[in-house]
């Protein structure tokens, strides 16, 4: 048994992870066995998760790279109000790094990283039945925190990633995901590179009340 709230604080986005490390399958068998236990919509269980690992993942993470050498990923940008969290994380996840603000190249080496699930051996892509709806988006974010903090408490390391969804094209050629899915994000799980100085990035959260709100009378 772990404690929920250590394992809770503990979970972070991963940036890098060690490449020669495999992910034990019988760990990720264990984590999803208790991420399938979240709550859904009329338990329609509406997650979809492809993993790739060994060759597949490293020529999926060819062709992603391909991709972005030949053009931006398909991200819809965040609106207006929250366009400055993107450059709030980016100034803590690089700054940690070691890269500049004005190291415009830099950062697009840091960033191409992505497309190469941070060398994580385990490359996993999140999708759910295109019909669905926003609520069943829900349903499959609670599955995935809860399989994030299943691989934590196993020791794993974890960073959900939109930027792979960037590429659906790709996604669905090498993976054989057909057009009844949308194409979440991806998911890189392995074990952390403890020397990369990007790995000691921690993020704040806003205060509770900025998002939350009690109504009493
Ligand atoms: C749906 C989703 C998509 C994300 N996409 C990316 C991504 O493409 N690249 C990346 O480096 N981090 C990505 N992240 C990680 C977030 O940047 C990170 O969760 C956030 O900054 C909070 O930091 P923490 O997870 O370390 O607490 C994503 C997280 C989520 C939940």
């Amino acid at each position: 048994m772990y404690d929920l709230d250590e394992t809770i604080r503990q979970r972070h986005a991963v940036r890098m992870f060690l490449p020669d490390r495999p992910v034990p399958r019988a760990l990720v068998d264990e984590a999803l066995e208790l991420a399938i236990r979240a709550p859904s919509n009329s338990n329609i269980q509406p997650w979809r998760v492809v993993f790739a690992s060994g060759a597949a993942r490293d020529r999926l993470v060819a062709a992603l790279l391909k991709g972005a050498h030949e053009g931006p990923p398909k991200v819809p940008p965040l609106p207006e109000a929250f366009a400055h969290f993107r450059s709030d994380t980016g100034k803590v996840v690089y700054g940690a790094m070691g890269i500049k603000r004005e190291d415009t190249e830099g950062r697009r080496i840091a960033v191409l990283r992505n497309w190469e699930f941070f060398r994580a051996p385990l490359a996993g892509v999140v999708c759910m039945d295109r019909e669905l709806g926003l609520a069943d988006a829900v349903g499959v974010g609670m599955f995935l925190q809860t399989l994030l903090l299943g691989l934590t408490a196993r020791g794993l390391g974890t960073c959900p990633q939109v930027s792979i969804a960037g590429y659906p094209e790709i996604l669905r050629e090498q993976l054989n995901i057909g057009e009844e899915f949308t194409i979440l994000c991806g998911l890189a799980v392995g074990y952390t590179d403890p020397d990369f100085p990007g790995n000691r990035a921690r993020v704040g959260r806003e205060p509770l009340a900025h998002n939350v709100r009690f109504v009493d009378e």
